[in-house]
């Protein structure tokens, strides 16, 4: 009888941790979506500023910069919502968000395309990480992550359709830039 009393209340109490999303890690997903969001539409910022919006790509950068503005109000308002606190890194994304945008665009369309994969592969990766550290308590902010993961890979499915394997020195540049959005990630969370 005690035997069967202690199996229920393990149960309960591991159910319990199911449902309930760690509150320091919803904190810093909060953080470091924001942050990222902040991050993206500064990119393509630098790049339409380079192409113009009445180009062929401007106008493809501007469809991608339009979602990306609406995950940045989106998470704007559940900074708010939730009471978290900016990344103090803002200024910082804010310059290197805008030169990166820029520089790739400079570099030519490939280029760009080619930043806008690496970009796109990790915050879709990072966003799909997230479903899974969500629990039943952060369904509404689960399906928002999942619908902006997707829009995410769109715009790598874009820059893939567009040539940006065809970008000199594809290889070496996804990955510096890949490597660069992750350790974003990993200070946004904590700073
Ligand atoms: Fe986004
Ligand atoms: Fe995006």
């Amino acid at each position: 009888m005690t035997q069967k009393k202690s199996n229920r209340s393990t149960k309960s109490s591991k159910s319990y941790e199911e449902s309930i999303t760690d509150p320091n890690i919803l904190e810093e997903i909060i953080r470091v979506d924001h942050a990222g969001e902040f991050g993206a539409t500064r990119i393509y910022d630098g790049q339409i500023a380079v192409f113009g919006k009445k180009s062929k790509i401007g106008k493809m950068i501007q469809h991608m910069a339009d979602q990306e503005q609406k995950h940045i109000e989106t998470f704007n308002h559940l900074l708010l919502e939730y009471r978290v606190r900016p990344t103090a890194l803002l200024p910082l994304w804010n310059i290197m968000g805008y030169t990166l945008g820029a520089l790739t665009a400079l570099g030519g369309e490939k280029t760009a395309m080619a930043c806008t994969v690496a970009v796109e592969k990790v915050i879709g990766e990072h966003y799909k990480k997230q479903s899974t550290l969500l629990k039943n308590d952060q369904k509404k902010l689960k399906s928002t992550i999942k619908k902006f993961e997707k829009e995410e890979l769109e715009h790598h499915d874009i820059g893939i359709a567009n040539d940006a394997k065809n970008a000199p020195g594809y290889f070496i540049l996804s990955k510096v830039i890949e490597l660069g959005c992750k350790t974003a990630i990993a200070v946004s969370k904590k700073i």
